[in-house]
């Protein structure tokens, strides 16, 4: 049986993209809104230029451009998607519905932490440029420095442009403006469930397999 697509809903830094690798492995197929348009900016498309200020200092990108580039790297009805950075305010979530997911079986996941803890998760990030594994310089080094621990690339691993003080202060600041209301959307829906973000990535883990029933 096709299992439901998965929204997964939290702060810059609360564990998404690392929970969401995990969860591939369980059969979902991974869409991040911000993979895809880092990929354009490193494409240098017309999109990529548009957007690359925006990102760097750690705004939103337009509602309706995010929408359609997000359409255009989906099949809904072919695999059970797992949605990373989408939606980020009340529109995107309206949006999400009636143009693409239109009553389709789907759960949204809600990575609740404290806030504060955050800047220092995120300022010490970094991520392979070949094969997207996160890692932390505090939390999660690679085993041997400068190599990524699944592709094996020698210096790969970078930190993302957006991930200083100055701009997660930004971005943390824009959460807090716009979670409220998505969260009540999906909420008011019967469609939330939320777990402790604040857990190490095996307990996260864990959490997250038993509030989707796959455990
Ligand atoms: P995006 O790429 O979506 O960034 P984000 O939402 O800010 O989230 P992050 O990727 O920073 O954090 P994460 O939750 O994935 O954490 P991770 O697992 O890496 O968006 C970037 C930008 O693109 C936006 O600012 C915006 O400009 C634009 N954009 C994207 N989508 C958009 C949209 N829909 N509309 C408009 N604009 C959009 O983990 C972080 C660190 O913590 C890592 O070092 C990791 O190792 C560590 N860690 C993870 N889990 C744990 C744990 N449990 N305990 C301790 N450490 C942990
Ligand atoms: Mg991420």
């Amino acid at each position: 049986m096709k299992k439901p697509h998965l929204i997964i809903l939290g702060a810059p830094g609360s564990g998404k993209g690392t929970q969401a690798a995990r969860l591939v492995a369980k059969g979902f197929k991974h869409v991040s809104t911000g993979d895809l348009l880092r990929s354009e900016i490193a494409k240098g498309s017309e999109l990529g230029q548009t957007v690359k200020d925006i990102i760097s200092k750690g705004n939103l990108v337009d509602d309706n451009t995010v929408m359609a580039l997000l359409k255009a790297n989906c099949d809904v009805d072919s695999e059970s998607y797992i949605f990373d950075g989408f939606p980020r305010n009340e529109t995107q979530a309206e949006m999400l519905e009636s143009q693409l997911l239109k009553g389709r079986e789907t759960l949204a996941v809600y990575f609740n932490i404290d806030l504060s803890v955050l800047v220092n998760r995120v300022v010490n990030r970094r991520t392979c440029s070949n094969c997207g594994e996160i890692y932390n310089l505090e939390t999660k080094a690679p085993k041997v420095a400068d190599v990524c621990d699944k592709c094996g690339a020698m210096n790969s691993l970078v930190q993302r442009k957006d991930d200083t003080e100055e701009v997660i202060s930004n971005r943390l600041k824009i959460f807090k403006d716009t979670v409220d209301p998505m969260l009540d959307f999906y909420r008011s829906r019967g469609m939330l469930v939320e777990l402790d973000a604040s857990q190490d990535p095996d307990k996260v883990f864990g959490q997250l397999l038993s509030k989707i029933g796959l455990v």
